[in-house]
């Protein structure tokens, strides 16, 4: 084993809604043989399990009463790592149109993101791991040398949710994700600015493994290893 495995890796990919991360961090965590973590997908567990309980995003009081009784557990499954609530995997609904319009104000409560962070750090444990969301270089694994930052312009950013025939007021969502007080959408100083707008998802992953070796990171060795551990 390479003396990369003594530790394990955390890859962060940050960036707005409809930047394009979701499919780069997906295919880069494919293509290294590590385990894709999606932190967008706990919030918006967190978020529909809420709404399931009939609780508004303003009922700050209420959402921590629910929390405190929750069981929030990271599920790893097909390299893909999940958020189960109180033994139900709520995968179906994440992208429900109520949760779309929820999640942001959801995501602002420091409670909130203080369990999505820990959830991540458990998600973490032991793994080599591709994370994708708003503060994963700049807040939740600070010190990952392994920072990318993926955004888009507006214009095609809006073309792509529509293109996969989703609701979602991302320009609401932005406004929302960067302005708040905790954590908001930033790039990390050390991050690796990428702009996706007229590049395929494989020019960015072809990228980012560029990056990960100028870096050091000795690709070919962390992909025999994570496929002998895989098998
Ligand atoms: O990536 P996404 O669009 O599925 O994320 C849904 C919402 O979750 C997003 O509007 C803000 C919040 N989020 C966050 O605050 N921090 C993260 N690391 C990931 C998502």
């Amino acid at each position: 084993m390479g003396s990369y495995a003594s530790h394990h890796l955390v890859i962060a990919i940050d960036g707005p809604a409809a930047s394009g991360k979701s499919s780069v961090a997906r295919q880069l965590a494919r293509q290294l043989g590590f385990i894709y973590v999606n932190s967008g997908a706990i919030y918006r567990a967190i978020t529909w399990h809420l709404l399931q309980n009939k609780i508004l995003p303003d009922q700050s009081e209420r959402i921590n009463e629910a929390l405190n009784s929750a069981a929030l557990t990271c599920d790893v499954r097909d390299d893909e790592a999940r958020i189960v609530v109180n033994d139900i995997d709520p995968a179906g609904h994440l992208r429900d149109d109520r949760v779309n319009e929820s999640v942001s104000r959801v995501s602002k409560l420091p409670r909130v993101r203080e369990i999505v962070s820990r959830r991540l750090h458990d998600c973490a444990e032991g793994r080599d791991v591709v994370i994708e969301g708003r503060d994963i270089g700049s807040v939740v694994f600070p010190d990952t040398p392994y920072k990318f930052y993926i955004d888009a312009s507006p214009e095609v950013r809006l073309q792509r949710r529509a293109a996969q025939g989703e609701r979602d007021e991302i320009t609401i969502r932005d406004r929302d994700d960067v302005s708040r007080a905790v954590s908001p959408l930033v790039k990390a100083k050390d991050a690796h600015l990428i702009d996706t707008s007229h590049v395929t998802v494989q020019q960015v992953v072809t990228e980012i493994m560029t990056r990960l070796e100028q870096l050091g990171l000795p690709i070919s060795d962390v992909r025999i290893t994570n496929r002998a551990l895989g098998e």
